[in-house]
Parts: structure tokens; sequence; C-alpha cells
């Protein structure tokens, strides 16, 4: 090999070995997701900007979908709370506001974990048995999840009784509604990058 064969092979394996970082440098969305390298060979086929593109968004936008009505759901929560801690709702608008959604979010989200734990998360383990760690990190959300979920129905039933200001009851509530909104963000976006290639990528 003389020098120029020299220097295009030593240049090609340089851009070869750039093109393999950048193919490993896909990184999970989440800033504090819990995704190991390992897990996310078919989030590399299909990361986020095809995720709606014409030949998958038919199999992903149902999950996005019903995804993006728990966040605004969980929002939406947190801004009500949001406003009676800083004085722009009182008690009485705080308490309707309050009331009549913390019962209906908890009901679809247990519903929506079961459907997860009971269909779906056993069914991708077995059509691909290299992500079931990735899916007990989701299972073990769902249980903290659901934990956190049974403090809030238990503060919300304690609202409904308490026609009487209680302020101390309204900042727990608003610590739970914030310590959920964490973990479901965490959760929901670790979920999207697992399952939404999953979905995407499979026949039929
Ligand atoms: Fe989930
Ligand atoms: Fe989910």
């Amino acid at each position: 090999m003389n020098n120029t064969s020299r220097d295009i092979a030593s240049h090609n394996r340089v851009n070869k070995d750039a093109a393999e970082d950048d193919l490993f440098s896909v990184t999970p969305r989440h800033p504090d997701s819990r995704l190991e390298a390992d897990w996310l060979f078919l989030y590399q086929k299909l990361p986020p900007d095809q995720w709606f593109g014409a030949d998958y968004a038919y199999k992903t936008s149902g999950w996005i979908k019903v995804h993006t009505n728990i966040r605004k759901r969980q929002r939406i929560l947190l801004q009500i709370s949001t406003a009676y801690q800083s004085g722009d709702f009182d008690w009485a608008e705080y308490r309707s506001q309050m009331l009549k959604r913390v019962s209906m979010h908890i009901l679809k989200l247990h519903q929506h974990h079961g459907v997860e734990d009971a269909g779906f998360f056993p069914e991708f383990i077995a059509m691909h048995p290299k992500l079931a760690p990735a899916f007990e990190v989701l299972g073990r959300d769902h249980e903290r999840l659901d934990a956190l979920l049974d403090e809030l129905q238990a503060k919300n039933d304690q609202l409904a009784r308490s026609e009487v200001e209680d302020k101390a009851l309204a900042e727990q509530l608003h610590q739970t509604l914030m310590d959920a909104s964490k973990l479901l963000s965490q959760h929901l976006t670790d979920e999207e990058d697992i399952v939404i290639p999953i979905l995407g990528l499979r026949q039929g």
C-alpha cells in the first residue's frame, strides 16, 4: 500500500468511526431517563423524528394520543393547584375544580396501567426478550405511580369533606401532584422511547 492509499484507508476508518459514534450517540429524550444503551436498538432504527412519518403514524399515534391526554389532565390539575397556592383561586373554586377532575384522572391512569401490565408489556417482551429489563423498570414505575395515586385519592376524599379551608391539606395535595407529575413525565417519555419503535416497526 502506498502513502496515498494508506491516507484514504485511514480517512475512511475515521469516517466509519464517526458514523458509528453517531449511531450510538442516539440518547433517550428524558434528561433523567433510566433507559440503557442496550435497550435502544429499535429506537435507533426509528428515532422520534420519524414517529409521525406516513409509514408509521397509523401504528404509533394511538399510543401517543393516550399519553398526550394523560399529560394534559395531569398538567391541568397542577395548574389548578398552583392557582390556589398563588391566590388566584379561592377555596370554593379550588375544591370544585379539583374534586371533579382528580377521580377521573386516577381512574383513567389505573385503566391504562392495567392494560399495559396485563396485555401490551408481556406481548412486547415476547416479541423482544432483550427488552425485558426495560419493561421491568416501566412496571416498577406503575407500582410507584399507583402508590402516589392512592395518596392523591385519599387527599381528594379528604378535600371532598373539607368545606372549611384547609391550607395544610392543599399543600400536601400540591406536593403529591408535583411528585406524580415528575414521575409521570419520566415514565411516559421512557415508555414511548421503548414502545413507539416496537409499534412502528412491527408488521401488520
Ligand atoms: Fe405505563
Ligand atoms: Fe403508557
